[in-house]
């Protein structure tokens, strides 16, 4: 058995397709690929789910011929990965991705643009990527589609460039904003560009997708780093213990709760997450503002106090708690996240977090971090500079993905 897979894309077929349609005993494809193009003396079979195409497949002898069709480029999120899984070898004749077709509609260059195909509908790791990215392709799915996307980036200065069916008779393109996209019904199939600035030209890049991560200047960043108020930030030492805690990467979400001049919120968003930080002191919100613009990322600011702040904030998927009084340990501990890290310099209030926390399902650890920095005196000699040591109150419990 030999087997093509042809993309459609809504221009003609590819060159080749005729030949391998005119020796095609079997043709697999959804309804109208099959409708438009599966020849009269080919079996058809409609997708559906994959397996009765595998098995009609795999009943063919071996010198029959089959075709699969597939939207766009079948090697892309498509059916080509599926084929090689389950054993079937096959050749390719690609059409232009809907992702290609959405960029040239649009008139960019997207060599810096993250794609993502939410798994099983799952929205909120795609939302994540699109809070935290400046530009981003969503392949859309069952739950996860324009409306969807709209309404979880309400808060977040985005605009959706939406592509409905790409190449067919229905096409269309439309600029929205979050809000707009979530009050829409949309036509399928369609696939949603994500950007924050809309006109802005990316940086010539070396790396499809976005820069790799993490950034060239490292993490746990200097004090000198930020802007900040006599000293008041977390200190790079306990920000690397608290970032390993936290696992900030693309696809989550974290809070950073009494967040400051918003080192953390500004580090984890370095490393991929998306970040929220929580302020009440409008010239802390400034500060914080002013970091993360310097730092080139996207951080959403809450500003108010916690816990009354978090109320209307997406769940997270790690929370730091740098700021906050008992009652804002407790309402962290119930805000749904995977990893709560509470940075404390308060001894008394050790037992009653780890408390918090492990009422609330958490596995907790704790450690006291105090690092002495290698300085120099006048006459050259090495000494050792104490800093302020902080506890660090850490609860970890299993998430969806894990
Ligand atoms: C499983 S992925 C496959 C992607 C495909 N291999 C490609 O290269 O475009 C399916 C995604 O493509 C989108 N899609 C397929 N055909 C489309 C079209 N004509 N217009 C807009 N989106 C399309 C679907 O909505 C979905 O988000």
């Amino acid at each position: 058995m030999s087997v093509t897979v042809i993309g459609i894309d809504g221009g003609p077929l590819p060159e080749g397709s005729a030949e391998a349609l005119a020796s095609a005993r079997l043709v697999v494809g959804a309804r109208r690929h099959l409708d438009a193009h599966a020849p009269e003396h080919a079996r058809r079979l409609e997708l559906g789910p994959f397996q009765p195409a595998l098995n009609a497949l795999a009943a063919l002898s071996g010198d029959e011929h089959a075709v699969v069709f597939a939207s766009g480029d079948p090697g892309f999120f498509g059916v080509v990965r599926t084929l090689r899984e389950h054993g079937v070898r096959c050749g390719v004749l690609p059409g232009a991705s809907s992702v290609q077709q959405l960029m040239a509609r649009a008139g960019r260059s997207w060599d810096d643009v993250a794609v993502i195909s939410p798994q099983g509908g799952d929205i909120g790791a795609a939302l994540n990527v699109c809070r935290a990215r400046p530009a981003v392709v969503v392949l859309s799915a069952r739950g996860a589609g324009p409306a969807q996307l709209g309404s979880g980036l309400e808060g977040w200065r985005r605009t959706l460039i939406v592509g409905e069916d790409l190449g067919g008779p229905n096409e269309a393109v439309t600029t929205v904003d979050p809000a707009e996209a979530a009050r829409r019904t949309w036509r399928e199939p369609n696939v949603v560009l994500c950007l924050a600035e809309p006109d802005a030209v990316p940086r010539r890049s070396w790396f499809a997708g976005g820069e790799p991560l993490p950034p060239e200047s490292g993490w746990a960043l200097h004090e000198d780093e930020f802007s900040h108020r006599d000293g008041m930030l977390t200190s790079s030492e306990v920000r690397a213990v608290a970032l390993a805690k936290l696992a900030p990467r693309p696809g989550t979400l974290v809070w950073d709760v009494g967040a400051g001049s918003g080192s953390v919120a500004v580090e984890c968003a370095r490393l991929g997450a998306a970040s929220i930080a929580v302020e009440s002191d409008e010239a802390q919100v400034v500060r914080l503002i002013t970091n993360a613009a310097g730092h080139g990322v996207d951080v959403r600011v809450a500003e108010g106090a916690a816990p009354q702040a978090l109320r209307e904030l997406p769940r997270p998927d790690s929370i730091f708690v740098g700021g906050g009084g008992a009652d804002v340990v407790t309402a962290c501990a119930h805000a749904g996240a995977t990893r709560v890290v509470v940075a404390l310099a308060a001894l008394d209030r050790v037992g009653t977090t780890r408390d918090a926390l492990r009422n609330a399902g958490y596995e907790v650890s704790g450690v006291q971090l105090s690092a002495s920095r290698l300085v120099e005196l006048e006459d050259g000699a090495a000494s050792l500079k104490p800093t302020d040591p902080v506890v660090l109150i850490s609860g970890h419990r299993k998430g969806e993905h894990e």
